[in-house]
C-alpha cells in the first residue's frame, strides 16, 4: 500500500467519521478532515496533533453544493495533493416524522447532505483518481438503506438507499480505472447524534433489537472503513458491507 496516503473525510469534525480520520492519520496517512462546521473539524484535528499521531487538516465544506464540494477538493489537492481515498460520511438528520408531516425542507436537506453529497464528492475526486492509476472510495449508508429506519425519517431511508445505487453505478463504471467504490452500512452506533435524535427510553431500548446486544463503538466502523481502503480489500468494489451487531442480515 502507498505510504503517506492523502485521505478525505467529509463530516469529519465528529463522531464515525471523526475516528476514521484517526484511524488514518495513526497510519500516517495526511487526512483532509472536511466539515460544515469548520470548528468541528479544527476539533478533531487537534485531537490527532495532540496524540501525536499523524498528520491531519481541516476543511470547511457543506457537500450539497458543487461550488463548495469543488474548493475543498482544490484546497485539499494545494494542500496535500490529489487523493488517494475518499470516506463520503457527512450527512444530517431530524428528528423521526411521519412521512405526511415530513416537509419538503427537511426531504431536501437531509437527501441532499447523505446522498447528492455523497454524487458530487465522487465527481471532484474521480478526474484526479483516474489520473493516478487508482483510489478508493468508501460511501456511508445504513442499515437503514437495507431495510427502512426506525429512528429517523423516510428521507433518510431514501436517501441512504440511493447511496447503494450510486455505490454500484461507479463501481462498474470506474473499475477500469482501478478505482474501487463500496458503501458502509453501519448499524447503531454509540455517538452524538444519536442521542440528539431519540429518546432516553429509545436509546435504552436500541442494543435489545441488535443481536450482539449493545451498540458498536465508532472505532469498530472505522476499522471497517479502514479494511476497505487497505490492499486486503483489493478485490472489493460495488460491495455493501454490514456492520450491524446482526441488526439486519442480507
Ligand atoms: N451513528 C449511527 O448510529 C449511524 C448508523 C448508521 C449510519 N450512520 C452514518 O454514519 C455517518 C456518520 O454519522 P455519525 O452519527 O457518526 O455522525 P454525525 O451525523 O453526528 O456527524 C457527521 C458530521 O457531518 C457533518 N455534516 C452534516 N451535514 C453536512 C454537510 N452538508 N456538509 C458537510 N458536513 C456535514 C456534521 O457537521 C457532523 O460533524 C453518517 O453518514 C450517518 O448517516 C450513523
Amino acid at each position: 500500500m502507498k505510504q503517506n496516503r492523502v485521505v478525505i473525510v467529509t463530516g469529519g469534525g465528529r463522531g464515525i467519521p471523526a475516528a476514521v480520520v484517526k484511524r488514518f492519520s495513526a497510519e500516517g496517512a495526511r487526512v483532509a478532515v472536511v466539515d460544515l462546521l469548520l470548528e468541528r473539524a479544527q476539533d478533531c484535528v487537534q485531537q490527532v496533533n495532540a496524540s501525536g499521531k499523524g498528520q491531519a487538516k481541516a476543511f470547511q465544506c457543506d457537500v450539497r453544493s458543487w461550488d463548495s464540494v469543488q474548493r475543498m477538493v482544490n484546497d485539499v489537492r494545494a494542500a496535500y495533493g490529489p487523493a488517494d481515498v475518499l470516506v463520503n460520511a457527512a450527512g444530517s438528520y431530524f428528528q423521526y416524522k411521519l412521512p405526511h408531516e415530513t416537509t419538503e425542507e427537511e426531504w431536501d436537506s437531509v437527501v441532499d447532505s447523505n446522498m447528492k453529497g455523497v454524487f458530487l464528492c465522487c465527481k471532484a475526486v474521480l478526474p484526479d483518481m483516474m489520473a493516478n492509476g487508482g483510489g478508493r472510495i468508501i460511501n456511508f449508508a445504513s442499515n437503514a438503506a437495507r431495510s427502512v429506519a426506525t429512528a429517523l425519517g423516510i428521507e433518510y431511508t431514501a436517501a441512504k438507499t440511493g447511496v447503494l445505487g450510486i455505490t454500484r453505478h461507479l463501481a462498474k463504471e470506474y473499475a477500469k480505472y482501478n478505482i474501487l467504490v463500496n458503501t458502509l452500512a453501519p448499524g447503531p452506533t454509540d455517538v452524538d447524534r444519536v442521542k440528539e435524535t431519540t429518546s432516553d427510553e429509545f436509546y435504552a431500548a436500541i442494543p435489545k433489537t441488535i443481536p450482539l446486544g449493545r451498540y458498536a463503538q465508532a472505532d469498530e466502523i472505522a476499522a471497517v472503513v479502514e479494511f476497505l481502503a487497505s490492499d486486503g480489500a483489493s478485490f472489493i468494489t460495488g460491495a455493501t458491507i454490514d456492520a450491524n451487531g446482526g441488526i439486519i442480515m442480507v
